[in-house]
């Protein structure tokens, strides 16, 4: 087991009702901005739970941050900010909103010329303002996390930023938020959860007994529950149980002292900063592919996979690992998502269109950073 250091200091507030909470965590001489998507806030009731929440406190409101938010749009939110003297955020949303918001409080107090030296460098980032979120979206774990995701797309860049600076004090989850829902942000959520849980997973055996039953546990949880989500996303414990899933899939709790992979995530940014995917489909074309491409280096730990999570237990550990894989594109494609770059209309070209950016930034991603530009080109190659 590698040595860790581990602390989550962002508190759950989970369950019916709880957004009226908002007003009692947040002190009340707080100058509050409180940060949303493009509207679904207000169509769902979300807005008036939080505005009722907020009643006794001053507060302004942005709107427009958008999915994979921009940096140009949260930088106008900067602005709104400084001039109101605001000294607490509020996030209410998915991912996208969360994450522009964490942005946002570090930009707030930054002194530099640009900003964007924070996304890049997010060790410069010294000073933020303290936010809480209110989640609406159970996808990215973003309101338990240090991590961020930002896009600036006058340059084509996705960069993610990860900071201890970037966890929220609290979070909000009242399941019932989530049963206005699409069912294509459904699918997403669901297997981007299930990635996250990958990326800490699957890699080699025998260093974290414990991370590798756990992590274990999320996956057959999210199989199990994720037939149901698309089935009936008004059920409460279907709703509730895949909310705290996404959130344990991507807070630290299953990466203690074990190796990480996390190449998926980040050569799958350009099928979002080229051709406009969703994140979550990125990784469903992504993934079966790097897992065959790297089929001799995971073999163990798929072998594993197999036997524990989708109960394959006769044949080689070669056979038991190659029906892994199967099995894991199977499912990304029962919970609606594409496996295929030709699915997206997206051309052979774009192999080597890929290739050369990867190649500029001398890419070494995954576990081994064996991940290069070229085993990239030979991944995208397989996803065709
Ligand atoms: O903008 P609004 O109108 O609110 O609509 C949103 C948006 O269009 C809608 N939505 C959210 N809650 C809703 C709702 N519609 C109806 N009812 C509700 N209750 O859903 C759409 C997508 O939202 P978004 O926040 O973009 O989705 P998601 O949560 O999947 O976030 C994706 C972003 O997170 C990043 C991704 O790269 C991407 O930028 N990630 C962040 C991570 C992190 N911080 O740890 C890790 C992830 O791997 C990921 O990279
Ligand atoms: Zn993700």
């Amino acid at each position: 087991m590698n040595n860790f250091d581990f602390q989550n200091p962002t508190r759950l507030i989970f369950g019916k009702g709880t957004i009226a909470k908002l007003g009692t965590e947040i002190p009340s001489d707080k100058r509050i901005m409180v940060c949303f998507g493009g509207g679904s806030a207000k169509k769902n009731g979300v807005y008036e739970q939080v505005k009722n929440a907020l009643s006794n406190h001053f507060n302004i409101e942005f709107w427009g941050i958008e999915p994979n938010p921009d940096y140009d749009t949260v930088m106008k939110a900067v602005t709104l900010a400084r001039d109101n003297k605001i000294n607490y955020l509020v996030a209410v949303g998915g991912g996208s909103v969360i994450d522009g918001t964490k942005f946002i409080a570090h930009a707030i107090p930054y002194t530099g010329e640009d900003a964007w030296e924070l996304a890049i460098h997010p060790e410069k980032i010294t000073k933020t303002t303290p936010l809480a979120t209110v989640l609406t979206l159970p996808a990215t774990g973003s309101e338990m996390n240090y991590r961020g995701v930002l896009s600036r797309r006058r340059t084509q860049e996705k960069v993610s930023f990860i900071t201890p600076k970037s966890s929220p004090q609290f979070s909000i989850l009242d399941p019932e938020v989530t049963y206005t829902l699409p069912k294509k942000q459904l699918s997403n959520g669901i297997v981007d959860a299930f990635m996250h849980i990958m990326e800490q997973y699957m890699t080699t055996t025998g260093n974290g007994i414990l991370m590798d039953r756990w992590a274990e546990g999320v996956l057959l949880s999210l199989i199990e529950i994720g037939p149901k989500v698309l089935e009936n996303q008004k059920d409460y414990d279907t709703m509730a149980n895949f909310m705290l899933c996404a959130s344990m899939a991507l807070n630290d709790f299953v990466s203690m002292g074990v190796p990480q992979d996390w190449a998926t995530h980040r050569i799958g940014y350009e099928l979002t900063v080229l051709y406009g995917l969703d994140h979550a489909e990125t990784l469903a074309v992504v993934y079966p592919s790097l897992l065959r491409v790297l089929k001799k280096q995971k073999t163990e730990k798929l072998a594993q996979y197999a036997e524990r999570v989708w109960n394959i237990t006769t044949g080689s550990k070669e056979e038991k690992a190659d029906k892994a894989i199967e099995k894991t594109e199977e499912f990304f494609r029962q919970m609606g998502l594409r496996t295929r770059m030709s699915e997206y209309g997206i051309p052979a070209e774009a192999v080597d269109i890929i290739y050369n950016r990867l190649k500029a930034h001398n890419i070494a991603y995954g576990e081994n950073k064996n991940v290069t530009a070229e085993v990239a080109r030979e991944i995208y190659t397989g996803c065709l």
